[in-house]
This record gives structure tokens, C-alpha cells and sequence, in this order.
């Protein structure tokens, strides 16, 4: 089944406010409009640079959707320094990144945690991008199917069928993030492939057919090509590259 493929660029702890204007400026002065008809694209800014980006895409009439980074659970109360999913909303996100690799290891953000924010984002229309990945470690160690294959499992614990069809999977392997070591077209096919074998179990087979698995870990123009090839792989959750424009831009072009 052909799954629209998705871009998305997560700018992680980058660009203050007027960088992000400039960044957001510099990607919709060489986007083409047309090719929100073949790929879906995402930028994922900083919370406070969500609104400035909005509008710049905005202005420009560009369909490339925004998304934030993190959200917390609880829609509002005495909760100091979070941001709740009615917030991002407001400011116009459609989508959310849940359980990067480095909120998991660096904030102690749980399965747990990820699954009440997957629930909360889908419960208020927002799609979430849900990371997994294993560490060198587990690779190494030889169990890394078994392991993501948990972390999707206690992803989506509880949540309907219907709710999962708006959901995204990002397999990023905590071994190619940031390192210049990307996964091969192989390795990442191997668990892309495994993970919607798991939401194929979960649900069924046409559920997990809508379900866009993405790829993300040292992600750039020279390889993106020959990762999005590959069956399973509809698109990319790209750190690095997103954060000049021309890099994003064709990885965006490789998606066509
Ligand atoms: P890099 O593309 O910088 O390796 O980061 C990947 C990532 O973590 C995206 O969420």
C-alpha cells in the first residue's frame, strides 16, 4: 500500500527566535508548493519558536505543517515549565514529537510517559510521532527487534484503533543519532518492517498499512534516497540536516 511519505525536522535545542525565523524563511523561499501533493512536511522548532515559524509558513500560504518537540500529559494546572497539548494546539501544531531517544535517556521520560502523551495528543486531534530505538548496546547485543518492538507495544497500550491511524513511528536507533554512523537501507528495513509487524498484531494489517514508520538517525541528502526506497520506510525524522535549509529541502526533494 502507498503511505504518503512524511518529513519531518527535528530542530532539537537549536536557533533562538529570530534564527528560527530566518531558518523557517530560508526553507518556504526554495519550497515548491507542489510537493505537499507527494510528501507531508513537518518542522519541529522549539516551543517558543513555534508561533514565529507558524506564521512565516503561514504568510507564505505554504501547507508544511508544524510540530513540537515534547508536550506534557495533563492539559493544565500546577505543573512548572511544561507545555500542555491545548497549548501547541492553539499555536497551530498538527503534530508532536513523544519519547525522542534523548528525552528518554537524558529526562527519564518512561513507556509509560510516552504512551499518556501518544493518548493525550490523539485525544485532542494531534498526531503523534512516536520515537523508539534501541541503544549500541542492545544492537550489539543482538535483542534490538525484541526491544523496539516493546517500546511500540508499550506505545500504544490502550489506545483505539481509530486514534492509531493518526499516529507516527520513528525508529531511531540511538547509535546513528547525531553520530554520522547511519543505518544502512537494510538495517533500518529490518526493524521498520518488524515494528509494523507489531502494530500488524496490534491492530491489523490495514491499520498498520496507514501507519507511517519513519526512519531518523544521521539522515541527509547524500542518503536519504536510498533509505526512502525501501518498503517500509515512509519517510524521515531528520535532526542535523533539518537545520539548514537547503539539506532539508532535498531531503524533502528525495522523497518525491
Ligand atoms: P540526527 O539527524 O542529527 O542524527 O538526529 C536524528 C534525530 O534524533 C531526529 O529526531
Amino acid at each position: 500500500m502507498a503511505r504518503k511519505k512524511l518529513i519531518a525536522g527535528n530542530w532539537k535545542m537549536n536557533e533562538t527566535l529570530p534564527e528560527a525565523v530566518v531558518l523557517t524563511q530560508e526553507i518556504s523561499n526554495i519550497f515548491e508548493k507542489d510537493w505537499l501533493e507527494t510528501v507531508d512536511v513537518c518542522i519541529c522548532p522549539p516551543y517558543i519558536d513555534l508561533k514565529p515559524a507558524k506564521t512565516v509558513l503561514d504568510f507564505d500560504h505554504l501547507g508544511i505543517a508544524v510540530g513540537a518537540q515534547n508536550v506534557f500529559y495533563e492539559p493544565k494546572g500546577a505543573y512548572t515549565g511544561e507545555i500542555s497539548v491545548p497549548m501547541i494546539k492553539e499555536v497551530g501544531c498538527t503534530y508532536c514529537i513523544v519519547g525522542h531517544s534523548e528525552r528518554r535517556t537524558l529526562f527519564g521520560e518512561t513507556n509509560e510517559d510516552v504512551n499518556l502523551k501518544a493518548k493525550a495528543l490523539l485525544a485532542d486531534g494531534l498526531s503523534p510521532i512516536i520515537c523508539v530505538g534501541e541503544s549500541l548496546e542492545v544492537r550489539e547485543g543482538g535483542a534490538y527487534l525484541d526491544y523496539v518492538c516493546a517500546q511500540v507495544r508499550a506505545a500504544y497500550a490502550g489506545i483505539a484503533e481509530a486514534e492509531a491511524k493518526d499516529t507516527v513511528v520513528a525508529y531511531e536507533p540511538i547509535w546513528a543519532i547525531g553520530t554520522g554512523r547511519t543505518a544502512t537501507p537494510e538495517q533500518a528495513e529490518e526493524v521498520c518492517a518488524a515494528i509494523r509487524e507489531t502494530l500488524t498484531e496490534l491492530y491489523d494489517q490495514s491499520v498498520a498499512d496507514t501507519i507511517r514508520v519513519l526512519y531518523g538517525g544521521s539522515m541527509n541528502e547524500g542518503n536519504a534516497e536510498m533509505l526512502l526506497a525501501m518498503a517500509n520506510i515512509d519517510g524521515g525524522l531528520i535532526g542535523g540536516a533539518s537545520l539548514k535549509a537547503q539539506s532539508f529541502v532535498a531531503i524533502v526533494q528525495a522523497a518525491l
